[in-house]
């Protein structure tokens, strides 16, 4: 066959090529540009090609060599984005995880304090966190000048008010006010729980922050004492910590019980043994309690002759530090994934 024709075979094999692996495509390049390959053995034909067809022999065997060279460009290319693209998924990879989602340690505890609460009869009752100084304070049996409304640095929200110049919009230092809105509705018996948010000017550290979320407990009916008291939050620390913890009252005092008191619950960290986050006394403090004064009860419309009550309030955020040792309250309000990814399995 003619030299010509022959190149003239190869260029239109070189063009009509398809592939399916790199494989192929690296034997057309051997087969073609190898050492031993076509096109070197065309160059070594070429010195017999008698001169008058030299030049048109020499043009052909280039342009051959370049087709082979841009197909295997081309080629390579075209087989790299095929295996990334949908053709060909790689089924050993590993598959792509279901982010869930998982409750804020904080909801877990009040939803598990809600719940033991709710066995023994209690319900929810909320109510707003903007206030003013009734519900807070003055309804609650705190005198205008006492010493106790020092004691909760409060963000007033307006600084005077037109009726007697002083603050009367302010948000809820604790979730007492609650109790005000409860007996402004309804007569005893009264057996709620209130969860919710309350904030305090106070600079934020690892202990201290200026929103946290409190629970507080009502009970008002005929003939409640101070016994009843004690064995509710005795029955509410066995449910929550476990039936091995050890409670503990001390006197205390606020100006809407009394008498006051504040309850200890064995140390969770070293079982009541003595560490530093007890201070190595085996006890830590939990919640604040008493009688609901006589007059928190005649301020709000119910007969202090008839009724007695008690009242509590703790702080979520410190029972769940108790629960989950954790001793930064700075961590519950950051909403860092690493973090709360940690909670996940308390989903429901
Ligand atoms: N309101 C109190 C506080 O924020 C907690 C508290 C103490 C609530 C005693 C009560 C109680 O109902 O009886 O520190």
């Amino acid at each position: 066959m003619d030299l010509l024709q022959e190149i003239e075979n190869y260029i239109q094999e070189a063009k009509d090529l398809s592939v399916s692996s790199p494989e192929e495509v690296e034997q057309f390049r051997v087969r073609f540009l190898g050492k031993k390959g076509i096109i070197p053995a065309l160059f070594g034909r070429f010195r017999e090609v008698p001169p008058e067809q030299k030049r048109e022999v020499g043009q052909s065997i280039n342009t051959l060599k370049n087709l082979v060279q841009e197909r295997v460009t081309e080629l390579k290319s075209a087989l790299r984005s095929t295996s990334s693209g949908h053709s060909y998924p790689d089924l050993t990879l590993p598959g792509d995880p279901w982010l869930t989602g998982s409750r804020h340690p904080i909801s877990t505890v009040r939803n598990e304090i809600i719940s033991i609460f709710s066995r023994i009869g209690f319900t929810v009752s909320e109510g707003p966190e903007i206030e003013d100084d009734q519900h807070v304070f003055s309804k609650l049996n705190f005198p205008p000048d006492h010493p106790a409304r020092d004691m909760q640095d409060t963000f007033f929200i307006e600084k005077e008010s037109a009726a007697d110049s002083r603050n009367d919009v302010l948000l809820r230092t604790h979730t007492s006010s609650v109790q005000v809105r409860v007996m402004e509705k309804q007569q005893p018996p009264i057996r709620t729980i209130s969860p919710g948010r309350v904030f305090r000017n106070e600079a934020i550290s690892a202990r201290a922050h200026c929103i946290f979320h409190q629970i507080e407990g009502l009970y008002i009916d005929t003939d409640v004492s101070f016994a009843q008291l004690k064995q509710t939050l005795f029955y509410f620390a066995r449910e929550f910590f476990g039936p091995k913890v050890n409670t503990r009252f001390r006197p205390s005092f606020f100006p809407f019980t009394e008498p006051s008191a504040e309850m200890d619950v064995t140390c969770q960290i070293c079982g009541g043994k003595g560490c530093n986050v007890c201070k190595y006394t085996g006890w830590l403090e939990i919640l604040g309690c008493g009688m609901v004064d006589p007059n928190v009860l005649e301020y709000n419309g119910i007969d202090n002759e008839k009724y007695t009550g008690f009242a509590f309030g703790m702080g979520i955020e410190r029972i769940a530090m108790l629960k989950y040792q954790v001793n930064d309250l700075r961590l519950y309000f950051e909403n860092d994934l690493r973090f709360l990814e940690q909670f996940a399995t308390d989903l429901w």
